[in-house]
């Protein structure tokens, strides 16, 4: 399959990896605005130059494809998604699906009336912790899921779009950790309550640090708190997570993932205030045959060959970025936001 790559600096050196690495997919061509990006990743990827070209419509007259990876920055994504979808083109986009809700639902209602296949790369979902995570609470070991918590703290210097954005920390990157709540709990989210603020020492013009109470329709209640301009004890990129079970705890810090579980010990065995616990157990990490970017785009080929769909496509992650865009509105309104599907 051939596929034209838009936007390769950044992100985008990840595709470049994957569709390297795929040997199903080669480059039909490249599209990328800056020059000088375009001349270090061809020399660095040994690309062929007179492949890179300036504009999405260039490529398209210029030369045969078969999908597009969009790994533009996010206010880039609608224009670029909906070009190629009404070319006929697949796509697989870098997430946000949109920058904007808005642009989200454009890009959904180009899917649905070309009947083309559009794919999000949600690809915190497809790693040994998170697929750990997921068989975990499937087993049904610990029993229903009643309540979460998420915290998440990292400092990251990025520069570029994410220090002037609004809302960095909710719109980049808790979408990914928004995201996975969603794909643990088979869920989306009804209730919202949030609020954003920016340290005095942040380096982001928009809010660094959030907190949310997210009520998801099967009535688990989720608490996210986050910062993107944490000066220590910063967690993994994944954050921890504390589910709290009818039979137990699963608990994710630093990547190690610990369950523990309440014994029943009879009437006789204790009372309230003397519960017995097992040994805290740690879950070895499921071995995945493929990760992230590779199972991803081994995912978005196989869907088009079959004519089927992916499990992150447009249809699908439009209730992420109402879950991501919800907790903007709350932040922004200080009142609680209520989503209808
Ligand atoms: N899934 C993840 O873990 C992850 C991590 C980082 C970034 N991202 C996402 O990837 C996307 C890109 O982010 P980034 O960090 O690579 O941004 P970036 O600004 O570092 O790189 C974007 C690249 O696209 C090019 N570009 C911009 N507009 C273009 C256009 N209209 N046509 C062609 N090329 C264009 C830029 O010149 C640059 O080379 C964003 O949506 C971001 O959220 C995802």
């Amino acid at each position: 399959m051939k596929v034209i790559q838009v936007g390769i600096g950044g992100m985008g050196n990840a595709w470049l990896g994957a569709v390297q690495r795929s040997p199903t997919v080669e480059f039909a061509a490249l599209v990328e605005v800056n020059a000088a990006i375009a001349d270090q990743q061809a020399a660095a990827y040994g690309l062929d130059r007179s492949l890179i070209f300036r504009a999405l419509p260039e490529a398209l007259a210029q030369v045969d494809a078969d999908a597009v990876i969009n790994v533009t920055p996010p206010q880039f994504h609608r224009e670029i998604s909906v070009l190629a979808l009404e070319a006929g083109l697949p796509v697989l986009s870098e997430k946000p699906l949109a920058g904007t809700l808005d642009d989200a639902r454009a890009i959904v209602d180009a899917a649905e009336r070309t009947g083309v296949l559009h794919s999000v790369a949600q690809n915190y979902r497809y790693r040994p912790l998170t697929q750990t995570i997921k068989r975990v609470l499937a087993s049904g070991r610990l029993g229903a899921v009643g309540a979460v918590s998420v915290e998440f703290y990292k400092g990251p210097h990025f520069g570029g779009f994410r220090e002037e954005m609004p809302q960095p920390l909710i719109v980049d990157m808790a979408i990914h950790h928004f995201d996975l709540l969603r794909f643990f709990l088979e869920s989306d989210a009804r209730s919202i309550g949030a609020r954003s603020w920016n340290p005095p020492w942040s380096w982001y013009s928009g809010d660094a640090s959030a907190a949310a109470q997210i009520g998801f329709a099967s009535g688990v209640q989720a608490s996210y708190v986050g910062s993107w301009c944490s000066k220590a004890f910063e967690t993994s990129w994944n954050a921890n997570w504390r589910f709290d079970c009818e039979r137990g705890v699963l608990r994710v810090q630093d990547d190690v993932v610990r369950l523990q579980r309440l014994l029943d010990v009879g009437a006789a065995g204790g009372g309230a205030l003397r519960n017995q616990h097992s040994q805290p157990e740690v879950v070895p990490l499921v071995e995945l045959a493929r990760e992230g970017q590779d199972y991803l785009l081994d995912e978005f080929v196989e869907a088009i060959h079959c004519g089927g769909s992916t499990a992150t496509s447009a249809q699908d992650n439009i209730a992420t970025m109402e879950l991501v865009f919800g907790v903007v509105r709350a932040c922004e309104t200080g009142e609680s936001v209520e989503l209808s599907r």
